[in-house]
């Protein structure tokens, strides 16, 4: 059975067919699975069921069926248009599209990032140093554990002052250069842990992160900086990143104009990256760089030495701990039954949002300061890793993949934008992501921050009808009728007793592994980035045309943008 009420996505019947290089050995399509089907007549006879009534049936009974803890971590998932019914449909979903094999076959470090040919082994960098993670069937964890150990030597040489800069003078400042998930996640992590920063005795250095190659936010961190006491990490997978390399090579002249001579740079600079002749050619001594492997996607690195930023700003242990935290939601994920698995309930949910109610947004709203780059970060991990229309076949997929995800921290969100999330004309999922304990309290603070949490969600699910608001004696039918509130609007509630680097670990590797099995439903790779390639190859000429290279065959519109920039650029020399 064809899903008709996605037909308008489709472009052409051809998008049906198999291209060229499809691969016939993997044929299935989400859509064709029985349990999809089940779910869509399930769907049309639930869709209009009210929560709030199921709450008055039996609320304790539903929170009961409908929650779950994992390493830490907190899941009330009953505010939610599900039945036991629903559940036991989108597990059987998950099931029959293949996510315990897959799950299965990542731990096992089979090439499961399928257009790359590589393995996708996040999981092994958490791992303990004892664990049998292999690659092509080499073992993994010496490598790991041997960055681990350099890793931990360089971040406490710098936080005790022993590692200096050039002219003696202790490190104080230390700024990531990077992009995507060489920046997002590390940056999300020390903003997350900022409480930690003296807890190993040590007064860390102050992390600033610098990724755009809008030369504004390199010049503005730099202003602040004395040369002599920061250090760089040019944070880069790849070391060919644009942004990256521009904002490298701008940091190395700062250090040149400042009385820092080439042969005092290596004090400075350290590099974490999978390309040492890249580094090399750079002018950092291989020795001074941190690597990792092919097989750790961008977005899923912070876990390596992509987190060495974090390890310099909180310490090591407080990086081990999160490493632990990320080992107890796999540990979770690789064992736990479907039905009581947090990652997969979790996907589940989200697919049936996005697939069954067609909603084509989620919000994720973390009720805590620490965690507000939290939304950011996830919306690499998600959309830069479901944001696909092509399955591992080949074919296009017949339903909708990742939502748009947005977010910022709570209460900030109540007053810009939670207005279209209770009355808008599309109901908008949301997360709400909130520690019980505050990282930082002034009197009376954090009780005012989790009664607001909890309130937006159940205003969310209960609503407010016509009927109460006349009971309550308002006559106006005009002013009634923009005060109501539809409800049932569905939302997921995690909470963490304190914002462990423990428990911070394991919520990443929930949002991680609930991305993976999402991907495995719709039977796309998670692991590439295909779709940021054709912008970048196209930026390399248009760099040259604005800085005086003939102009070459655009698009009308491309062509007067181009014009008009390369006369502003010329003349501002
Ligand atoms: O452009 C996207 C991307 O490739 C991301 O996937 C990656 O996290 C980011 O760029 C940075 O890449 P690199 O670490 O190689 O500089």
């Amino acid at each position: 059975m064809i899903d008709t009420r996605h037909a308008l996505y489709l472009q052409s019947p051809g998008d049906f067919r198999a291209s060229s290089s499809c691969n016939e050995s993997v044929p299935r399509m989400p859509t064709n699975l029985h349990a999809w089907n089940a779910l869509l007549q399930h769907h049309d006879a639930i869709r209009d069921h009210q929560m709030a009534d199921w709450f008055a049936e039996n609320g304790a009974e539903r929170v009961r069926q409908f929650s779950l803890e994992a390493a830490g971590l907190y899941l009330d998932y009953s505010k939610n248009r599900i039945t036991p019914q629903t559940m036991q449909l989108l597990l059987q979903l998950a099931d029959e599209a293949g996510v315990p094999a897959r799950r299965d076959a990542m731990f096992a470090g089979e090439h499961i990032n399928a257009t790359e040919d590589r393995a996708a082994l996040h999981v092994a960098l958490r791992a303990t140093a004892g664990a049998g993670f292999k690659v092509d069937g080499v073992p993994v964890m010496p490598c790991i554990q041997n960055v681990l150990v350099r890793m931990r030597a360089f971040s406490e040489a710098v936080r005790s002052g022993a590692w200096t800069g050039t002219t003696g003078e202790r490190i104080t400042d230390v700024v990531n250069i990077g992009i995507g998930g060489s920046d997002l996640g590390p940056k999300m992590v020390c903003r997350a842990l900022s409480h930690l920063a003296h807890d190993d005795g040590h007064s860390g250095p102050r992390m600033h992160f610098v990724s755009n190659v809008d030369g504004t936010e390199l010049a503005e961190s730099l202003e602040r900086l004395d040369p002599r006491r920061t250090l760089m990490i040019v944070c880069s997978k790849t070391f060919t990143t644009l942004e990256t390399m521009a904002n490298a090579h701008s940091a190395r002249q700062w250090y040149l104009d400042n009385g820092v001579a080439e042969n005092q740079l290596a004090r400075h600079f350290v590099a974490v990256s999978t390309n040492v002749d890249a580094v090399r050619a750079f002018g950092i001594d291989p020795a001074n760089m941190f690597e990792f492997w092919d097989w750790i996607g961008g977005r899923f690195s912070l876990w390596s030495s992509v987190g060495l930023s974090i390890a310099l700003a909180v310490g090591f242990n407080a990086f081990a701990d999160l490493l632990a935290g990320g080992r107890a939601m796999d540990e979770h994920f690789r064992t736990a039954p479907l039905e009581r698995n947090m990652p997969v309930v979790l996907g589940m949910l989200g697919i049936w949002y996005r697939n069954f109610f067609n909603l084509p947004t989620s919000c994720m709203a973390p009720y805590s300061t620490s965690l507000e780059l939290f939304p950011a970060f996830l919306q690499q991990l998600e959309m830069e890793s479901n944001g696909k229309t092509v399955q591992l076949n080949g074919r296009r997929v017949r339903t909708h993949t990742s939502p748009v995800v947005w977010g910022t921290a709570g209460t900030n969100g109540q007053h810009a934008y939670f207005q279209k999330i209770h009355q808008g004309s599309q109901i908008v999922p949301v997360d709400f992501v909130a520690p019980l304990v505050p990282p930082r309290e002034l009197p009376g603070h954090h009780a005012k921050l989790l009664a607001n949490c909890f309130a937006q969600a159940e205003a969310l699910m209960r609503g407010r009808s016509a009927e109460e608001l006349r009971a309550a004696g308002m006559t106006d039918e005009l002013r009634i009728a923009h005060m109501v509130f539809e409800g049932n609007r569905p939302s997921n509630t995690l909470l963490m007793e304190d914002l462990t680097p423990h428990v911070l670990g394991a919520l990443i590797a929930l949002y991680e592994h609930r991305t993976f099995v999402q991907g495995v439903v719709w039977n796309i790779n998670s692991f590439d980035q295909w779709g940021v390639e054709l912008g970048k190859i196209l930026a390399r000429p248009i760099e040259a045309e604005l800085t005086g290279a003939e102009a070459g065959p655009h698009d009308a519109s491309t062509a007067t943008l181009i014009a008009r920039a390369r006369g502003v650029l010329a003349r501002n020399g």
